[in-house]
């Protein structure tokens, strides 16, 4: 099933989507939806990929469903669900599997190589930095936030010494850069 960009794609990444997350999930399903609105809201500036950052950003996470978890790295199992069960866009599963710089988390858990092999990184640096801005700026629980309280959020959660803390500490200038760059984009464009 080859996806065009289009209302279609994001339907069925939606209902894709809402199957493995929105029961054993929940929250992460409601994240999910809360990063597709920020996405909803990047028209302007993604035009024709619009479609295609809608659908990439109520997917990213679906790789944390339990069925899913197969390396417990929840980019590049959500990835290869959706290239292996579903035959997705490359694009989308690339942007999948690279979501806010997720190259930096495998690093932390020996899978940068394996991650990169299979699912280079998009050399489109807008869509690429589209997808962290709406993952970066919304809350666990899908409301808007900034890129700094969502980082802290996730150091306190998860702790500053554990994988996820030392990966996203990393992260963060190149998190706050990507969202700089999108929000001076949104910036430039006409009212
Ligand atoms: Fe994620």
């Amino acid at each position: 099933m080859n996806q065009t960009v289009d209302g279609s794609l994001v339907d069925w990444a939606m209902q894709v989507a809402e199957a493995e997350l929105s029961a054993v999930l929940p929250r992460r399903w409601a994240h999910s939806r809360g990063v597709a609105r920020r996405a909803a809201n990047l028209g302007q500036i993604l035009r024709e990929d619009t479609g295609l950052l809608l659908a990439a950003a109520t997917l990213h996470d679906v790789g944390y469903a339990p069925r899913l978890a197969a390396t417990g790295f929840h980019p590049l199992d959500g990835a290869r669900f959706l290239r292996d069960e579903h035959g997705a866009d490359e694009r989308l599963v690339r942007l999948v599997a690279n979501h806010s710089f997720a190259s930096l988390e495998a690093e932390e858990r020996r899978l940068r190589e394996e991650l990169e092999a299979e699912f280079p990184l998009l050399e489109e640096p807008l869509l690429v930095d589209a997808l962290v801005y709406c993952d970066m700026t919304t809350t666990p629980f899908g409301e808007p936030t900034t890129a700094q309280e969502r980082v802290a959020e996730i150091v306190g959660r998860y702790g500053a010494d554990s994988i996820v803390g030392r990966f996203i500490r990393r992260a963060a200038p190149e998190i706050f850069a990507a969202v700089g760059r999108v929000e001076a984009a949104l910036a430039a464009q006409p009212r």
